[in-house]
């Protein structure tokens, strides 16, 4: 270990400037909490030009952040561009296979090829650490690795996008339009640099792949996700659910069943009370569900400059500390592959919501296609508009499986009252 623990970072925007801060500001405390100083000696970005509110005159610019990854003379590359391919993941593997530890808070990358990835690091006898890619601010990675490391883990599930979270509870709070509070959003910097990740619930999948793997012992297989995102919520919906004694929140649900692995990322109706029901704005939290500790669940900021760069100082600090765990949790060539239990099988309660046209016989069609494929009914409300406007119909059923929901559903969208495409969503009781 030499003196000072030297550290590169590529990638300059809202969280790089939040870690470069983090190490300006707390430079001392950091050196005391580490034995040693952990001094900023590279940087790069695109634009060497811009102003980013922070001195940076004291580092050596790369414009090539793969370059930099090779050949700089550092011992921690921090990766914080973003996106699975390309320059990101480039740098990453340059500075692995140069024997430099990584810190990255990419979850696109490590949910991509985070198994491979965690081999490099592992053969080069490097670090791998990704805390500030999952629940931003969360210390989760560290929880489930090492302080719940002596359970079985069996679910692990919550709130991880904090833009949609936003999204969800500032429509809800305000009445506010859906593109109107992502715009908010993006402002803030909580979204990606595509927001569709956030709104489409790959982002959320990102980081459910790679929990699902640090808690399961189990490969990174973000193609197994089943992933479904907010755009189809209109505030109909949430007001509907408010009514039912709901709310709405896009939740990440990964589970062990026997010897198969479920995770899906969709929106669902949480009961108010339920513990994730008062996670609200651009907070996040997980839940994990272990054979000893029982049940817990973290909170905290999701998204952001200081949250997400907190994460990442952890991070760089592990490693100033000469602190090492395997990536995911068991050394990386011992990751199980386990078979996917399909979305199918899914058995639980469902909200949907119609628009149907107003006339006689219409309902009876729909209860039809519920009876044929043996949904039963919990609740029904209908709701008035005007003559000749379609009207909103809810329905809540009984615990049913996912596959009997979806083809009676398919059933009542082929029906020549119904308007528009049902909008369906589970409800997760916990
Ligand atoms: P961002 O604000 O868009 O910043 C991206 C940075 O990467 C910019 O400084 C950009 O340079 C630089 N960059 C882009 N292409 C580059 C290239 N070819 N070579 C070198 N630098 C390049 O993104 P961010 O929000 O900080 O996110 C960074 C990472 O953290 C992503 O993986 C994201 O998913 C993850 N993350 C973000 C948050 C959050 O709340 N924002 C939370 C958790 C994790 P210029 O500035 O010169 O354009
Ligand atoms: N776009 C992400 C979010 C950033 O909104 O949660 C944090 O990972």
């Amino acid at each position: 270990m030499s003196d000072i623990l030297k550290v590169a970072i590529a990638g300059l925007g809202t969280v790089g400037v939040g870690t470069v801060k983090i190490l300006q500001q707390h430079a001392d405390v950091l050196a005391k909490r580490c034995g040693r100083p952990v001094n900023i000696v590279a940087i790069s970005a695109r634009d060497h030009n811009k102003d980013r509110g922070v001195d940076l005159s004291g580092y050596q610019w790369y414009s090539d952040a793969a370059e930099m990854a090779r050949d700089a003379d550092c011992d921690v590359v921090v990766e914080l561009i973003g996106g699975s391919e390309g320059i990101a993941k480039d740098a990453v593997e340059a500075a692995l296979n140069a024997g430099r530890h990584v810190v990255t808070a990419n979850k696109a990358l490590v949910a991509h090829h985070g198994t491979e990835l965690a081999c490099l690091a592992e053969k080069n006898g490097v670090s791998l650490n990704y805390e500030a890619a999952v629940a931003g601010g969360i210390p989760i990675i560290k929880t489930v690795r090492e302080g719940l490391a002596g359970n079985s883990l069996s679910r692990v599930y919550g709130i991880l996008n904090g833009t949609c979270n936003y999204i969800l509870t500032t429509m809800r709070e305000t009445g506010r339009d859906f593109d109107d509070v992502l715009a908010d959003a993006q402002k803030l910097g909580y979204a990606e640099a595509d927001p569709a990740f956030d709104i489409d619930g790959v982002d959320a999948a990102h980081k459910l792949a790679i929990l699902a793997s640090v808690a399961f012992g189990t490969e990174v297989d973000f193609d197994a996700v089943h992933v479904e995102g907010i755009r189809h919520i209109n505030a109909m919906d949430i007001q509907f659910a408010d009514e039912l004694g709901y709310k709405i929140k896009l939740l990440g649900i990964a589970t062990k069943v026997n010897a198969t692995i479920e995770q899906r990322v969709h929106p669902c109706m949480v009961p108010e009370g339920a513990p994730v029901s008062t996670v609200e704005g651009v907070f996040n939290a997980v839940v994990c569900d272990g054979d000893f500790v029982d049940t817990i669940m973290q909170e905290g900021r999701g998204a952001g400059e200081g949250p997400t760069a907190s994460a990442v100082m952890a991070d760089v600090m592990d490693i100033a500390r000469g602190i090492s765990v395997p990536t995911f949790a068991v050394p990386a060539t011992q990751l199980q592959k386990l078979p996917t239990r399909p979305m199918a099988e899914r058995r639980g309660a469902y909200y949907v919501r119609l628009m149907l046209v107003d006339e006689p016989g219409v309902f009876a069609d729909v209860a039809a296609a519920l009876r044929d494929h043996e949904v039963s009914m919990e609740q029904l409300l209908q709701r008035m508009r005007d003559p000749g406007e379609a009207v909103p119909v809810v329905i809540t059923t009984h615990d049913t499986t996912e596959a009997d929901m979806v083809n009676a559903l398919n059933a009542i969208a082929a029906l020549d009252t119904v308007t528009e495409a049902p909008c369906m969503i589970r409800i997760e009781t916990f």
